[in-house]
């Protein structure tokens, strides 16, 4: 007997199940009201290692300040990245930026319709691709994502390996499923009904197998063997807080204006260059005495545990260790910069900027 997916009635029943399901089921986000390609591709390079909440409510915001293209291109690489604070990963803002640019001045403003030629421009890989041209141009590629590859193997049931070996073999597998199962008709829903299912029903842990629609051609109907993920490494590092009251920017700001000391990465550091955050302590092991707070971050697969000790302005230079250009900030303009997400998570929980809707 042929399998499933040699079967084309088969395939063609589990593509009006999916679809069925993704009518019915999917989320309602912003970005979906939209066929601009413009706006489908800020929310695929937002959604890339970013939870779809946050993405929901950040994603306005940046519509808002850069509702076309043009926009985009014409900010302050600056401006990009305040509006990119907290959701890390700024290279992918940069390279945002970079290729609004390129269209700008190279391509009279025009984002290109086709996967193959929006993969010509920085920063745009095959996913995104494929996820612009097929929702917003209807092209019949499919897109894999992380989500797709867990549902391909798990319906098809083929055990993810490591990525290493047999690595780049299944994943020509799963690459070549993805272009059998997807439906050539409305590329675009069956792309984000696949990716949805990923997210929502059949999920790394505890898939909800009773309510999928591709159940009846399921080989896993639940958990099986997946990669494991890289353990998580413990790093401590202590900030210093310093805020002056009454300076010359406080005074013209009128009584009470208060400002903060803020550090520039440097625009040579491969993580985050040219973002704003505390300085460094010398030592992160600061006392129980001094402890203003601790706060812990996670950035990829490392646990920041944080320890934050308030500095006071004559102290700062022996208490700290010798880092980018420092300025200290009026608290309202530090709001708007592009501060590191950690930086951010300490000004707020300080209560010295307020909190942000995503919390
Ligand atoms: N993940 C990334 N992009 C997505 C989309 N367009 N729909 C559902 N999940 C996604």
């Amino acid at each position: 007997m042929a399998k499933f997916d040699e079967d084309r009635a088969k395939i063609a029943a589990l593509r009006v199940r999916l679809l069925e399901w993704y009518a019915q089921h999917q989320r309602s986000l912003p970005w979906r009201q939209s066929s601009n390609s413009y706006a489908i591709w800020v929310s695929e390079i937002m959604l890339q290692q970013t939870r779809v909440a946050v993405v929901a409510v950040r994603y306005q915001e940046f519509m808002e300040r850069f509702p076309t293209l043009i926009s985009l291109a014409l900010a302050p690489e600056q401006d990009v990245l305040a509006l990119w604070s907290g959701l890390g990963y700024y290279r992918r803002a940069r390279m945002l930026h970079k290729a609004a640019q390129f269209v700008a001045s190279h391509l009279g403003g025009n984002l290109p319709a086709r996967a193959e030629e929006l993969r010509a421009l920085p920063g745009i890989g095959a996913y995104t691709a494929a996820a612009v041209a097929s929702i917003a141009h209807g092209e019949p590629v499919a897109v894999v994502d992380g989500n797709v590859e867990r549902v391909l193997c798990r319906l098809a049931g083929w055990e993810a390996g490591s990525r290493k070996g047999g690595g780049a073999t299944l994943r020509r597998k799963i690459e070549d499923l993805a272009g059998r199962l997807l439906d050539r008709a409305r590329p675009g829903d069956f792309n984000q009904a696949i990716m949805e299912l990923g997210a929502t029903v059949c999920t790394p842990r505890n898939p909800q197998c009773a309510v999928c629609p591709l159940l009846a051609d399921c080989k896993t109907r639940g958990e099986h063997k997946t990669p494991r993920r890289a353990p998580m490494i413990s790093r401590a590092v202590g900030y210093a807080l310093s805020v002056r009251t009454e300076s010359e920017a406080g005074k013209r700001d009128g009584p009470g204006g208060r400002e903060v000391l803020l550090e520039q990465r440097p625009a040579q550091q491969t993580v985050m260059p040219g973002m704003w955050e505390l300085p460094t302590l010398v030592r992160s092991d600061v006392p129980e005495k001094d402890l203003r707070m601790t706060v812990r971050h996670a950035i990829m697969h490392v646990n920041y545990y944080v320890r934050v000790r308030t500095v006071f302005e004559d102290d700062i230079e022996g208490m700290t260790v010798e880092g980018g250009e420092r300025r200290w900030v009026p608290l309202r303009e530090a709001a708007g910069m592009a501060l590191t997400g950690l930086a951010r998570k300490v000004l707020t929980r300080a209560h010295l900027l307020p909190a942000r809707a995503d919390g």
